[in-house]
């Protein structure tokens, strides 16, 4: 793999300045459910053992490769170390993460729920069907909402121990508009397609498909916003158009009532 960097260094000459070796992890090292952790290990931001992160490591990670803000990435670390299995622990290991129902959850877009096996590694009928949903070579919130709703359900029909906490939920909506942000726009909440696939497919950032970080900061606040916008894209049927408001039905003009679900 190293012999593939190499010569990709040659090709994209100057480019390669902001890109960062890569090795698939060896047989000592520990992987996590997120695609982007085990990636950023895999180019050496995290350690490449997956093991032992601190809150300085999270931190410099996700702002060298990504430029995620410090507080953003200092909450995002303060649940990972939820899954360490060491009481008061303040760093974790990749693996920590697979733990199931702490942080990882069913219904997930390229990992089997736990109760069929190891939720941890890559699957690829999970993943085709998610794939199903994004139908534009340049993903929208709309279609990153249709594909978890989608996974959600399967996985609820077929998983007769389904189930999804509160936080479990949250991480998922994140989860959904992190790759359309970070590997995309924070504006328009648009990704190309094609980012995101060699992403989930490789464990690798897409250098060589044009990929560089964010110019600016991911906040929580940028996030929070996003997973705003992923929910309120839930509310089937709606796509290709837009949400029309329910008008008012006269009755309810006259006794000044409203519908409570408008
Ligand atoms: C310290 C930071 C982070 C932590 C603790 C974390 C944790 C996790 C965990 C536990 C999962 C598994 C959830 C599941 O069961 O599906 C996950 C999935 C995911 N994470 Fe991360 N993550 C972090 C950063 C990021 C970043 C920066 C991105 C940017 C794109 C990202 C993108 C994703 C995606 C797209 C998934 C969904 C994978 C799937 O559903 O198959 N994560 N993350």
């Amino acid at each position: 793999m190293k012999l593939v960097y190499l010569s990709s260094a040659v090709a994209f000459g100057s480019a390669i300045a902001d890109t960062a070796p890569w090795e698939g992890p060896g047989p000592n090292d520990v992987r996590s459910p997120c695609p982007m952790l085990n990636t950023l290990a895999n180019h050496g931001f995290l350690p490449h053992d997956g093991k032992s992160i601190t809150v300085n490591k999270t931190v410099d990670a996700l702002s060298s490769a990504l430029n995620i803000d410090p507080e953003l990435s200092t909450f995002l670390h303060e649940f990972a170390v939820t899954t360490n299995p060491q009481p008061n622990a303040t760093t974790f290991d990749l693996n920590h993460l697979s733990r199931h129902n702490i942080l990882e959850h069913d219904g997930s877009l390229s990992r089997q729920d736990s109760y069929f096996g190891p939720p941890d590694v890559f699957n690829e009928a999970v993943f085709n069907e998610t794939k199903s949903y994004w139908t534009g070579d340049i993903l929208t919130i709309q279609m990153a909402a249709n594909a978890r709703v989608a996974r959600l359900m399967t996985s609820n029909l077929t998983n007769p121990e389904y189930s999804l906490s509160e936080i479990g939920s949250r991480f998922s909506i994140g989860e959904s508009v992190a790759y359309l942000s970070i590997l995309g726009s924070k504006e328009t909440g648009t990704v190309p397609k094609a980012y995101v696939e060699y992403l989930f497919e490789n464990e690798r950032l897409p250098y060589e498909l044009g990929f560089s970080k964010m110019k600016d900061p991911l906040t929580e606040e940028d996030l929070g916003n996003l997973m705003d916008k992923l929910v309120e894209a839930q509310h089937f049927p709606q796509s290709p158009g837009k949400i029309s408001k329910r008008a008012e039905r006269p009755s309810e003009k006259r006794a000044g009532k409203r519908c409570p679900f408008h």
